[in-house]
């Protein structure tokens, strides 16, 4: 293939994604899978690209953007762009790219794993062996919450919020869920509800969030709709940190007004160790890995830059970020 452009990519890409780069750019990159590229790093680097490659830990804002002067394309290897100036770039005339669709039935299995561990209480449980609590079969030890049958309230039903659905009915859930447009024909086909949001979290046994993160979503989650959660309610989060408002929910956590939390995502990822959500037994948190299996993140990559290579190309990308 021919040479299409000048690109910058902010992570060592898995095998056929970054060999695909290599035939088809000019390419510089960040040569570490695990850690990002630091920002004076990627000022300098980007300096006369066309095309910025990036994951959803690099913040490209203005300041990134207009320091490049031919940038043409930014392509995300994420469904959640809230890393990324959008309105700017597109102001700018650059093009942004993003993988949706092809991550909502992993990052849909990551939420309702999340759920089933929290509230069978999985990693207490497993960890309670060997701290030597385990003293022998007790009524109550280790005793969580049924899933088969309870109530479960979707914020968000979207792609990965529709997902959930088809998993909790293998439960017999009773779904109800709230979102900016009503779904009705959904509703009709699935037997699910909608509900206001005050009223699915009055009501709800798990409330799973499915929102973007972005201005309107920003501390959807904070103590006035904590306050309203069952006190043996769970709340999951596998879409953004900035939904919850973190200080908000450790304190309801702390206060035993809600029962327990699942976290996948948090306000400032990597979460510090030493943050107290995690000192929680009730807090089940892992690093952002939703959309962590091997295969859609094998998929996500070469998405990523098959639209990074067609947009470069002036040819319609196949997933474009059409609002910002
Ligand atoms: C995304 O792609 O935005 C997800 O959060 C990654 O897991």
């Amino acid at each position: 293939m021919q040479n299409v452009g000048s690109v910058y990519l902010t992570r060592k890409l898995p095998d056929p994604a970054l060999q695909y780069l290599k035939e088809s750019c000019a390419l510089k990159l960040w040569n570490e899978e695990q850690t990002p590229v630091p920002r004076d790093v990627l000022l300098k680097q980007i300096d006369q690209v066309e095309g910025i490659y990036c994951t959803l830990s690099d913040k490209i804002d203005r300041e990134i953007i207009s320091s490049s002067p031919n940038l043409r394309v930014i392509s995300t290897m994420s469904v959640g762009y809230d890393h990324i100036d959008v309105q700017f770039a597109r102001e700018q005339g650059i093009k942004v790219t993003y993988t949706p669709g092809v991550l909502t039935e992993t990052t849909a299995d990551l939420a309702f794993t999340l759920l089933m561990s929290t509230s069978r209480r999985i990693f207490e449980a497993n960890r309670s062996i060997y701290e030597g609590k385990w003293k022998g079969w007790a009524p109550l030890f280790m005793a969580g919450r049924d899933i088969y049958g309870a109530k479960l309230g979707i914020v968000g039903m979207g792609r990965i919020g529709q997902a959930m659905v088809r998993r909790a009915k293998g439960f017999n859930m009773k779904i109800s869920y709230y979102s900016r447009s009503r779904k009705k024909e959904m509703e009709q086909q699935e037997g699910i509800t909608y509900k206001p949001l005050e009223v699915l979290l009055q009501e709800s046994d798990f409330i799973s969030l499915h929102l973007p993160g972005n201005s309107d979503t920003y501390h959807l989650i904070d103590t006035k709709e904590l306050a309203l959660m069952k006190p043996t309610a769970i709340l999951i989060n596998t879409a953004r940190g900035s939904v919850v408002n973190e200080k908000a929910l450790l304190a309801a956590l702390q206060e035993d007004r809600i029962r327990g939390a699942g976290l996948d995502v948090f306000e400032r990822e990597p979460v510090d160790p030493k943050h107290p959500l995690l000192a929680l037994p009730n807090v089940l948190a892992l690093p952002h890995i939703g959309s962590a299996s091997v295969e859609t993140r094998f998929k996500m990559a070469m998405i990523a830059a098959e639209d990074l290579v067609k947009g470069l190309q002036g040819e319609t990308p196949q997933y474009e970020v059409t609002e910002s």
